[in-house]
């Protein structure tokens, strides 16, 4: 029916109002890209149906009014609107890698509902998340939008994150188009420089960096993203092979792809075409159908098509895949009826929202030590300081990629607030900020010095500023940044007690802070709530209970290290082999921080690991059972972690794959079986030849604590 409705509907189109369905402007308030647009012309344009969808437009007033030159064009095509809802929208949340290491995929689902909802009160229909993009590189900026280094754990977020935006499907009101972004190996931008180019084998790419979005293709998502870089050569953008003959033919995508922000235009650049009309022609052709902000297609796509350089079938494509999405969101039935004032007051400052992203913020944050088990600390702590950059920070708190609202400020609760809400009434919180999160000058250091004399416990927030991660944040030098790990060693030598809290978008190197402070949580940029979920930590109402989805190094110099790498011909057995083995001869092998890790206030013990078969044959399945005990003095949870080695394969196989995890509750004293299956299905991976199968032979069946940290069985596995 709805085939029949667009169908009609494009045979009345002209050349330019197809065109013009393909066009997509950025509003004016403010800018994710950089910006061009010359109002007076764009509200022109969309009156004569020459825009098809906005981004950065966002309220329901606003929504609205653009909505309404759309419906004064000819055929009254209503605008899709467009909007970065990546961690949130009125209520934040963790930035994503935060959200990640929750390892929590109800609870990211639920994040994602809620942001729907939100949004979609606010007029938008349509976020550009999720970002799927493996990384394996923390000098990115953008790894603080994804979920980490691996595949496994990557595609169930990615799918988690779909679920939870486009909730019971389009045509819902609280139901927005979500996006996997950026279609493809964006993540993988050399030196980890953003926009940088990609140059890797298919079969890398099909096995490491393919899977989240096939998945969300073969899952349903609305929309793609292209991304930036070139991939072996051929800009994403115009890449055919992984647009035409991989998205939109082996795996049947349906949806639309949009252009990233100027990413046509952007190709004369990379030296892939010469001039605007090239880059339209290779743009479409390969499967491009929205171009974000380079203006090009309304330019070239009717001259293209008269010279007979486009065939009009693929014009008349993108457009159907456009208008089927519009037709599915109920625009032609009211193409207002996102924007409605009554359902944005109600979602502005939702205090069940907020109470969800206190428990979030929670559930987000990292315990990496707690040697002398300073934490939790006591509500009656005498005197508490809190010392650093970001302790009074407010806004910041949301982390990069967030819309600014005015009301922001007020509305979040900083780490001093949250900190200050939970210490008994006879207690004291002082605050000295130190520094600025990038000075160099250190003439705030003696107050602070003072202010940490005058305690029973010092809490420090240090880490990145927060725009100091996120899109064209690379940084070469991934410590804490200005002087901040100075200001740490002065407070260190005045010998009170510090628990370190790490605020940052990206894994940070701080290597000095690792080996001489016993107490450090990482806890990211949690969002609206922030200050209320990092209390409830340091306090022990939530017992810690995140696991890192990025392996974190021990200095620049080590990077890329994951833990999924091959074993290589001449593997350093310990990590401080140096003996003609695989190694720096100036650094260990092994990272500061496995993938997987986090501690919690309990301690838990594994045991009973026991495999139904040591010898199978074909589609049978294998069960792992592994008993799982709080053995300490708290309640907590655990992120039961499965891993499988391939030990010898038609093309080398890691020396870890993460094939399950399940996040468990247990009591102290309590403890659970845990149970895994496994499959052939599993085992597979691609060959040389991009054959995507499994291989008879040996395996190695790990489950632990952490991606270090496993016990071992070996298997047999027979066609
Ligand atoms: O969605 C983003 C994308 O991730 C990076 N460039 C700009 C887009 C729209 O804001």
């Amino acid at each position: 029916n709805i085939e029949q409705k667009v169908n009609e509907l494009i045979s009345k189109m002209t050349l330019e109002e197809k065109a013009g369905q393909l066009v997509q402007y950025s509003g004016f308030e403010y800018a994710t890209g950089p910006q061009n647009s010359n109002s007076k012309k764009v509200l022109e344009e969309i009156k004569q149906g020459k825009v098809g969808s906005m981004l950065n437009v966002t309220g329901a007033e606003e929504t609205r009014a653009f909505q309404k030159l759309a419906l004064e064009s000819r055929l009254k095509i209503p605008l899709i609107f467009g909007q970065d809802v990546i961690h949130g929208f009125r209520t934040t949340f963790p930035v994503n890698l935060g959200q990640a290491a929750s390892w929590d995929l109800e609870m990211i689902e639920k994040s994602e509902r809620i942001a729907a909802i939100e949004a979609s009160a606010y007029g938008i229909q349509w976020t550009f998340a999720p970002m799927v993009d493996i990384a394996r590189d923390p000098r990115w900026g953008r790894v603080m939008e994804g979920s980490g280094e691996d595949t496994y754990l990557g595609t169930k977020i990615g799918l988690a994150r779909i679920r939870g935006f486009q909730g019971k499907g389009l045509g819902n009101i609280d139901a927005i188009m979500a996006c996997a972004k950026h279609f493809a190996a964006y993540g993988a931008a050399v030196g980890g420089r953003d926009y940088n180019s990609v140059d890797m084998s298919l079969r890398q790419l099909n096995e490491t960096y393919l899977p989240p979005f096939k998945a969300a293709a073969d899952a349903g998502v609305a929309t793609f993203m292209n991304s930036f870089n070139d991939i072996n050569g051929i800009p994403a953008t115009a890449n055919k092979y992984i647009l035409r003959d991989l998205l939109k033919g082996k795996w049947n995508f349906n949806g639309f792809v949009v252009s990233d922000w100027g990413s046509i235009g952007e190709m004369i650049k990379h030296g892939y075409v010469k001039d605007n009309a090239e880059a339209g022609e290779k743009a479409i052709l390969a499967g491009s159908d929205m171009d974000m902000e380079s203006r090009i297609y309304m330019e070239q796509l009717p001259k293209l098509v008269k010279e007979g350089k486009v065939d009009i079938k693929f014009v008349d494509d993108a457009v159907r895949r456009i208008l089927i999405k519009k037709f599915e969101l109920g625009l032609f039935d009211d193409p207002y009826r996102f924007s409605n004032n009554d359902r944005q007051k109600q979602q502005t400052n939702n205090l069940e929202n907020r109470k969800f992203g206190r428990e979030f913020g929670a559930k987000s944050v990292v315990l990496l030590k707690n040697e002398k088990k300073i934490l939790p600390l006591s509500k009656s702590t005498k005197t508490v300081a809190l010392i650093g950059p970001f302790g009074k920070e407010a806004v910041a708190m949301h982390g990069f990629w967030s819309v600014p609202f005015k009301d922001d400020a007020q509305r979040i609760v900083t780490q001093f607030d949250g900190i200050k809400n939970q210490l008994d009434n006879n207690s004291t919180l002082l605050y000295a900020k130190g520094c600025n999160e990038n000075d160099q000058d250190k003439s705030m250091f003696a107050e602070a010095i003072e202010t940490a004399k005058k305690a029973d416990v010092v809490i420090m927030t240090l880490g990145e500023g927060h725009a100091m991660s996120g899109e064209a944040k690379s940084r070469s030098n991934i410590h804490f940044s200005g002087v901040q790990e100075d200001l740490l060693k002065e407070i260190a030598k005045t010998g009170k007690p510090i628990v370190l809290m790490i605020n940052a978008g990206r894994p940070l190197v701080f290597d000095w802070a690792a080996d001489n402070i016993s107490t450090i949580i990482y806890s990211w940029w949690l969002g609206t709530e922030a200050g209320n979920s990092i209390a409830d930590i340091l306090f022990g109402n939530v017992n810690p209970s995140g696991k890192l989805p990025m392996t974190f190094p021990r200095t620049e110099g080590q990077i890329p290290v994951y833990y999924n790498h091959y074993n290589t011909g001449r593997p350093a057995e310990k990590s401080t082999d140096r003996n003609y083995v695989s190694a720096y001869i100036d650094l260990d092998n092994d990272p500061k921080f496995p993938f997987g890790f986090g501690l919690s206030y309990t301690d838990f013990k594994y045991s009973n690991f026991n495999l139904s078969s040591e010898n199978l044959k074909g589609d049978q399945t294998l069960t792992i059972n592994v008993n799982v005990a709080n053995t300490g003095n708290f309640n907590g949870e655990e992120v039961v972690q499965l891993y499988i080695r391939d030990l010898f394969g038609k093309v080398v196989r890691p020396v870890k794959e993460l094939k399950g995890f399940q996040k468990i509750a247990l009591k102290r004293g309590e403890n659970k079986t845990v149970t895994f299956k496994l499959t052939p299905e599993d085992l597979k991976f691609y060959d040389d030849e991009l054959k995507y199968d499994w291989e008879a032979g040996e395996f190695e069946i790990m489950v632990g604590t952490n991606s270090s940290d496993v016990m071992t069985k070996k298997i047999v596995w027979n066609k």
